[in-house]
């Protein structure tokens, strides 16, 4: 049993978001006191087989935290010292946001699940912006765009290259959110025309390197017109996959039946299946996302493509060990099968 076994039963007794909260400050506190050394110490595994580069970015090792969790550049630092080798922050809009009315996430315990529906709380491109540029972060740190509320698809590309300028000199490398199934209108922007023009538009703004975050529902019609862009544009990598509209016959929870956006373990395959079909077809990194909770997950992942891999779910259900476990974990499973490297891994499967 870990520390984080015994603080769960408190944690999970209140709503998810204010358990989150605490979380939150707690990290911000532990990300500035001398307990980040003990923290380091305890959960970074060093070791230069997890080292991978991505789209010019050198990571130390694949597992990062998706976006989402730390929305607001709070907690890099501290997620650093719990092993993750990068964090993505935000959906970062324009301006501030207040987000749908509370409670707007869910467990789904029974299923290690989420549902959630946020509807992209932030503090506001500016606020973040100027978090990122005093951040001192050991790994890379994305910044992921999004839309703002109430702007519609043709005024979009405007919007996001509003929000991308005030962040451009704090984010090692920038994630397009068009598959965000909690900012109304998503759908829309996912159509290959509109995807088109908030890419170019960000690429005239000098964002670089530049990749996009899809969804898991997309049919593959609309998927293969995502990849096509990917290449046609000359994009910098994919992130796959946003959370998913679509409930399982399998979920037992009775939070299934909430609005938003499902991730966690009933993701699992279908993100990998969308890592598989994406890394197929496209020559930059892809960054798998969903449902990632041990070393085997991530793996498979790796071996159907992804270069690295990002979570948010699992933290919430397994606490600190996790980025450590996961990294431990693919060392042994590294040497089990004869790799040399992450980056030797990535695609074995393809
Ligand atoms: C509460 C919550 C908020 C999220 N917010 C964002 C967001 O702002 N932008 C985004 O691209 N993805 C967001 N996500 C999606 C995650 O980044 C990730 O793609 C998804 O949860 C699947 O990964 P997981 O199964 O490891 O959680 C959010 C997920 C959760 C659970």
């Amino acid at each position: 049993m870990n520390a984080y076994d015994i603080v769960k039963p408190a944690l999970f007794s209140l709503p998810a978001e204010t358990a989150h909260g605490l979380v939150h400050s707690l990290l911000g506190v532990a990300g500035e006191t001398p307990l980040a050394r003990a923290l380091a110490d305890r959960y970074v595994v060093d070791d230069d087989r997890l080292a991978v580069e991505a789209f010019d970015c050198p990571f130390d090792n694949p597992v990062g935290v998706a976006a989402g969790f730390d929305k607001n550049a709070e907690v890099v630092p501290a997620l650093a010292t719990l092993g993750f080798g990068s964090v993505e922050v935000g959906g970062v809009t324009a301006r501030p946001q207040t987000g749908n009315p509370r409670p707007r996430v869910f467990r789904l315990r029974e299923d290690r699940a989420l549902v959630n529906r946020m509807g992209l709380n932030n503090d506001g491109a500016a606020v973040v912006g100027e978090r990122l540029r005093r951040l001192d972060a050991p790994g890379p740190v994305g910044v992921n765009v999004a839309k703002s509320e109430h702007v519609s698809g043709a005024d979009a590309p405007a919007d996001y290259r509003e929000t991308y300028e005030q962040v451009a000199d704090g984010g090692d490398f920038f994630v397009v959110n068009v598959s965000c199934p909690n900012s109304q209108g998503f759908e829309e922007l996912q159509n290959r025309d509109r995807m088109a023009a908030v890419l170019t538009e960000l690429q005239d703004a000098g964002a670089a390197p530049l990749l996009v975050k899809l969804s898991p529902d997309l049919p593959e019609p609309a998927l293969a017109d995502a990849v096509d862009l990917v290449e046609e544009l000359g994009l910098d990598g994919v992130v796959a996959t946003n959370t998913s509209t679509e409930r399982p016959e399998s979920l037992k929870s009775p939070n299934r039946v909430e609005t938003g956006g499902l991730s966690g373990e009933p993701v699992t395959d279908r993100a990998t299946e969308t890592v598989r079909y994406v890394a197929g077809r496209v020559d930059v990194p892809v960054v798998g996302v969903g449902g990632v909770a041990t070393a085997e997950d991530a793996y498979e992942k790796i071996r159907a493509g992804a270069s690295l891999v990002q979570l948010y779910t699992a933290l919430v259900y397994r606490g600190p060990p996790l980025a450590r476990d996961i990294n431990r974990g693919l060392l042994d499973l590294l040497e089990r099968d004869g790799f040399d490297s992450v980056e030797d891994a990535v695609g074995a499967d393809l």
